[in-house]
């Protein structure tokens, strides 16, 4: 019973594993590693990473920065009592849960929708807003305080008036302790403020307003404006959150190996995002928020069809006469500080008709519908329309920048690496 191994054969199975083994190994390390990143490449996406975040500034808000106003700003934004009927806050269109947006196309009217009011858009996040000069789609304010002002007392968002906040104000203890140890005392009677008036809103709240002595007028715009300060000064505190994509940009900084932090098609993404040769990204949606906060036609004023929105060139006209903005007799700057409005392209048509500001990209691909009118469900719709227009000749700022759809593909991936986790 002699066994006989051979030992030959098993010997060289092992050897072949072993060979294929390594071999696949090899191919493997070699996939991983891809394709470094040029100078230019590098420095253009740090510029989109968090580390280039500076501190935000508004010098129309001194309390901006104020913890205190913080925290009555964050009771503000989630009280419902600021709305005609107590049953809407800000939260109710901003929802956190949902990246401050509401999921929906367009937001939905609180109030008075068969009134003849035009449909509201799309609502837009509130987080890194601070970090932005011009508010709303077509900046028709010019600050986070002026802004909190307006859908208090638009007719179908909150439908509420600056004495009823009034009211609020002096009405219940927190709130009334915590304004008078920011702001300072109010001496308003509470006897004073028996008729709702507001000069925006219907004609009955407009009559009496301007039936109010001017020194009450006066007095009332004072606590209402400050009301939009502590509630700037709570979205101030919305700061974007770190993402996939800053971890990646803090190991390119730093020159730890970057490879691997972004899958293949996320990395393919991030570089066509950067090279102009291939597309235009870059030019609007640039900077840490991935917007510049300017306005631009790229032609979706009114591909939609049925309703055309002229978008800046309104806004423009708004702005100007905002008793709110940073001109205005409340604001905390000084005029020199307000060269924003002083030299705002009011007559560049290309820039301003149909114009819309560039939103940011941050947790954009967890808050769909996209664009001012919500008209859009996915990324990949996005990024075909913009290969679309571009190609078209229409009024539009686009150039033509043609796109496969696996390099559609890869832009969706980079989009999804800017994600809230
Ligand atoms: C009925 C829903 C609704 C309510 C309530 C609401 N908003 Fe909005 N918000 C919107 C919509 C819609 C827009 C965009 C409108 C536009 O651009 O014309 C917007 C825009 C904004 C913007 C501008 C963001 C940007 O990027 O331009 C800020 C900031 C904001 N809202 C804060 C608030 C605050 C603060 C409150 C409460 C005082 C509030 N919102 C209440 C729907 C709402
Ligand atoms: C000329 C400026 C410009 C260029 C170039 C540009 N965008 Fe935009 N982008 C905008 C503006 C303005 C809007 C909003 C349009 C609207 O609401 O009607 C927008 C909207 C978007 C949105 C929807 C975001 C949201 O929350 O609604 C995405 C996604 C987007 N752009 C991605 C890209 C990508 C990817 C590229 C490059 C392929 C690109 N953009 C090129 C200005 C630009």
């Amino acid at each position: 019973m002699t066994k006989h191994f051979s030992g030959n054969k098993p010997v060289n199975t092992c050897y072949a594993l072993y060979y294929i083994l390594c071999f696949s190994v090899l191919l493997l390390l070699s996939a991983c590693q891809q394709p470094q990143l040029s100078e230019r490449e590098t420095k253009r996406l740090l510029s989109l990473s968090l580390l280039s975040l500076k501190a935000p500034n508004d010098p129309s808000n001194r309390y901006a920065h104020d913890p205190q106003a913080q925290q009555m700003g964050e009771l503000l934004f989630f009280d419902t009592r600021l709305s005609n009927d107590n049953s809407v806050s800000c939260a109710s269109c901003h929802i956190p849960e949902l990246g401050f947006t509401d999921g929906l196309p367009r937001a939905e009217a609180q109030f008075n929708a068969n009134d003849g009011y035009p449909p509201l858009r799309n609502t837009p996040t509130v987080v890194g807003s601070a970090w932005h000069t011009w508010q709303y789609w077509d900046g028709r304010r010019d600050s986070l305080w002026s802004q909190a002002l307006t859908p208090i007392e638009a007719p179908t968002e909150m439908d509420g008036n600056r004495v009823a906040v009034t009211r609020l104000i002096l009405g219940d203890n927190k709130y009334r302790q915590l304004y008078e140890k920011l702001f300072g005392p109010v001496a308003i009677n509470e006897g004073d403020l028996q008729t709702l008036a507001s000069p925006m809103g219907s004609q009955a709240l407009k009559r009496n307003w301007y039936q109010l002595p001017k020194v009450l007028q006066s007095k009332i715009n004072r606590v209402f404006s400050n009301t939009g300060k502590a509630l700037a000064a709570y979205q101030t505190t919305l700061r974007p959150p770190e993402t996939r994509f800053d971890r990646f940009a803090e190991k390119l900084a730093s020159g730890d190996s970057y490879s691997g932090a972004l899958s293949d098609l996320e990395y393919q993404g991030a570089r066509l995002f950067v090279n102009e040769k291939k597309t235009q990204c870059l030019e609007c949606h640039n900077g840490p928020l991935l917007s510049n906060g300017d306005f631009h036609n790229i032609g979706s004023a009114n591909v939609s069809g049925d309703t055309i929105d002229l978008g800046r060139i309104l806004g423009v006209q708004a702005v100007l006469i905002d008793e709110f903005n940073c001109h205005g007799r409340l604001s905390d700057a000084a005029a020199n500080e307000c060269l924003h409005l002083n030299f705002m392209s009011q007559n560049d048509f290309v820039h301003t008709q149909g114009g819309f500001k560039t939103p940011t990209l941050r947790n954009a691909a967890n808050t769909a519908p996209y664009f001012h009118d919500g008209r859009f469900n996915t990324l990949e719709e996005v990024i075909n329309q913009y290969v679309q227009t571009a190609t078209v000749q229409q009024q539009t700022e686009l150039r033509a920048f043609p796109l496969t759809k696996d390099e559609i593909e890869a832009l969706v991936a980079f989009i999804g690496t800017l994600n809230t986790e």
